[in-house]
């Protein structure tokens, strides 16, 4: 499938973005360990969630869909069953790691596989601490790649002390820890995303923070079972804020999207960049604070990208080096390492020579949604016809990107303006 993208007029938008990726993976996994019924609604129906959902379903766990960005999970005390062969990842990085966690505590044998992309992202690091644990783990490909063969059995909580910030790899060890004897603490070497923690509150599993870079979870616990509404996906929103903050007096709102400060990073960058950004937490009663968002645009200027805002704003790199792009002067972007290994080498795929002109052009997306994505807002500001070949990776984190994509380039829309309370101020770069 291609995506074919024209110039866009003036920006003036409202809207809302499918549920969050990473909080969807997780609220299907711990509503599964429930005691009971939980209705889960905004789930993101995307391949990478429902390669979740179904490896949930192969666990012998019952999920109902009734609308897409709906699921009735029927929790069972923990219970899982063995399943009848093997769990298939597909291209969800998320999912294998979590569930590599998740299936070392189980006392049957499960197989992992994913995709040609999966199949060669690192697992060492999810396998190694997992292994501390008690855990029988082998990976299949080569320098410990997938697929992975777990032989579950009993695990001892340990003390992680984690080389690289990876939320996967955090969250992969704390599921571990739900099913080992005492204590599981993992210490990260920067803050990361923390909804497994805050999930984990929700549905009133104990867990104790020390600093925003260590947290314990107490073994031999069984979640609550509560109903749970998944926010909006900030890092499908980044895609469109950066498109409104690059065109000057350009204006979106987005409403009804997660705004939990370890995903928000991209803002504080927008702002150094020269973009009026405002966002209002306007719900935290289900722990994982909501809100809205609001950017305008200018002419926007480089800035520097690194240190610790790196790991808070990972999956916003791509449509950033887009904004560095737009930008006059010189945009850097250091300490991203961990690119080289997310779905495609997203260092390898994105470059940035701005500031300068763009033409459209026909672009691979090399299989990757965010390289896809990131893409087609270039083509929102290029000259002539944009096409992003491979595009249906989209699908994978964005179902309906092409129907927002149309309206962007089709303005025909109503000019909102509302009142937003709550200004942003520029943070400073962070220091390396
Ligand atoms: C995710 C964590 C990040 C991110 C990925 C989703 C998660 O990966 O890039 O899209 O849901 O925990 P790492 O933990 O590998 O950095």
């Amino acid at each position: 499938m291609e995506l074919r993208i024209k110039r866009a007029p003036r920006i003036d938008m409202e809207i809302t973005v499918p549920g969050d990726k990473s909080i969807s993976h997780r609220a299907v996994i711990i509503a599964a360990l429930s005691n009971g019924v939980c209705t889960l609604h905004g789930f993101l129906p995307s391949e990478d969630c429902m390669h979740t959902v179904n490896a949930m379903r192969a666990l012998g766990i019952q999920i109902e869909q009734p609308q897409p960005d709906t699921l009735i999970v029927h929790g069972k005390k923990r219970v899982l069953t063995p399943p009848k062969k093997e769990i298939d990842c597909g291209n969800s990085g998320t999912t294998m790691r979590l569930f590599a966690g998740l299936l070392a505590g189980q006392t049957f044998e499960s197989r992992l596989v994913g995709d040609a992309s999966l199949s060669r992202r690192p697992m060492d690091r999810v396998i190694a601490p997992l292994r501390r644990m008690g855990a029988n783990i082998l990976a299949e490909g080569p320098e410990e790649m997938p697929p992975l063969r777990i032989h579950g059995g009993s695990l001892r909580g340990m003390h992680h002390r984690l080389p690289i910030a990876s939320a996967q790899v955090k969250s992969a060890l704390l599921l571990a820890g739900l099913f080992a004897k005492g204590k599981t603490t993992v210490n990260e070497p920067s803050p990361t995303r923390n909804h497994t923690e805050i999930l984990f509150n929700y549905f009133l599993v104990r867990t104790a923070m020390d600093g925003e870079r260590s947290v314990t979870v107490f073994g031999d616990q069984v979640p609550e079972s509560r109903d749970f509404t998944i926010p909006g996906d900030i890092s499908s929103a980044a895609f469109w804020l950066v498109a409104a903050a690059a065109q000057p007096r350009g204006h979106l709102l987005v409403r009804e999207v997660g705004l939990n400060n370890t995903r928000t990073a991209l803002l504080g960058v927008l702002l150094r960049m020269g973009a009026q950004v405002r966002e209002a937490i306007e719900d935290v009663d289900q722990l994982e604070p909501r809100g809205i968002v609001e950017v305008t645009g200018a002419p926007l200027k480089g800035t520097v990208i690194q240190g610790r805002e790196v790991p808070q704003l990972i999956d916003e790199l791509p449509i950033l080096a887009v904004a560095g792009v737009l930008a006059s002067g010189k945009t850097i972007i250091r300490h991203a390492q961990e690119l080289r290994v997310k779905e495609t080498d997203r260092i390898a795929a994105i470059e940035i020579h701005g500031p300068a002109p763009l033409h459209g052009a026909r672009v691979a997306s090399f299989g990757d949604h965010r390289i896809a994505m990131a893409f087609a807002i270039a083509g929102l500001f290029a000259e002539g016809e944009t096409i992003v070949q491979d595009a249906e990776c989209i699908r994978q984190s964005y179902p309906g990107f092409g129907t927002v994509l149309d309206e962007f380039t089709n303005l025909k829309r109503m000019q909102i303006s509302t009142p937003v309370i709550g200004s942003l101020t520029p943070t400073p770069v962070e220091e390396a």
